[in-house]
């Protein structure tokens, strides 16, 4: 039986600018290539988790505009629910203004119609929430319908991933809710310097990070901290790496994992991610994870 896995989150179109020079602020210059491609770090956590077997919910909201309806019938095709992705009149569907350069990138996000997803929409879902096994969540959306998600599925007793990006100051008793935070090394910062945490709540919160760091790979500190080792590769678009770790990590956790094999499956997803362009475009099917782990191993 595949595992139950609830996104509620971002969907964005990626309006993507290819340029080998990055122009300082007053400055003009000229970009080598332009793609309009799907994206949003709750649509491509989701995505991530359908191409490795997930049976994903997505809850979201799109505006009533031609990016709305292309990146619905998107999701649709890549295998995940859909019905309670809720066009919504009066914002315009997301978006991310993405400059790459050399394989890195900048991003602005302006949320749009995903900060449409108020804790009220939250709450019309409760009822998908309770026969999830694990809740996904990131930051594009308003805070506070994050801090009813978590609340609604700790009620339900479900595994809580909390992606803390893009990070922002966080009550630290959504933190002390939440099973799994996996902010990356500058997030991780932020995350627990930002907050009137005691010594022992801080180590607390601290034994539930996974810290993402590229191709280093994570660290945990459950028991310990301990690195586990990313993957090579050649990066072409680096956009979206995270949340394929994320997709993955919730898949595998689901399944049953232990933290530390989990993170090292997430590892080779998020690896194979980065090797195409677009947050969507590289993620893996896990038959594809299988082979690139096997070919690792030698
Ligand atoms: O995490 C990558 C995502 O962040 C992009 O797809 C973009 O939409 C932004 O939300
Ligand atoms: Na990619």
């Amino acid at each position: 039986k595949s595992q139950k896995i609830t996104v509620i989150g971002s969907i964005n179109m990626d309006i993507v600018t290819k340029s080998s020079i990055i122009p300082k602020v007053g400055e003009t210059v000229m970009g080598d290539s332009f793609f309009t491609i799907p994206g949003g770090k709750g649509a491509n956590q989701a995505v991530a988790a359908a191409r490795l077997g997930a049976d994903v919910t997505l809850i979201g909201c799109v505006g009533e505009d031609a990016f709305g309806k292309e990146l619905t019938e998107h999701l649709g095709k890549q295998g995940i629910m859909i019905d309670n992705v809720k066009p919504v009149t009066h914002s315009s569907t997301g978006i991310a203004s993405i400059t790459l350069s050399d394989g890195d990138n900048s991003i602005i996000v302006v949320p749009g119609a995903n900060y449409e997803v108020t804790p009220e929409v939250v709450k019309e879902h409760e009822h998908i929430i309770e026969e999830s096994d694990v809740v996904l969540l990131q930051l594009e959306i308003p805070l506070e319908s994050v801090i009813e998600a978590v609340n609604l599925a700790k009620k339900h007793h479900k595994t809580v991933i909390l992606n803390p990006a893009p990070i922002q100051p966080l009550p630290k008793e959504l933190l002390q809710q939440v099973d799994y935070l996996t902010p990356n090394e500058h997030e991780q910062q932020l995350l627990l310097s930002a907050n009137d945490l005691i010594d022992e709540e801080l180590e607390q919160i601290k034994t539930k990070c996974i810290v993402t760091q590229g191709s280093k790979g994570v660290t945990i500190y459950k028991n310990e901290e301990k690195l586990i080792s990313g993957f090579k590769v050649e990066a072409i678009d680096t956009t979206g790496a995270g949340d394929s770790f994320n997709g993955a990590l919730a898949v595998s956790l689901s399944n049953g994992a232990s933290l530390e094999d989990a993170c090292q499956f997430a590892n080779a997803v998020g690896a194979l991610s980065v090797t195409k362009l677009g947050a969507q475009s590289g993620m893996p099917t896990i038959q594809e994870v299988e082979a690139f782990l096997s070919a690792q191993r030698g």
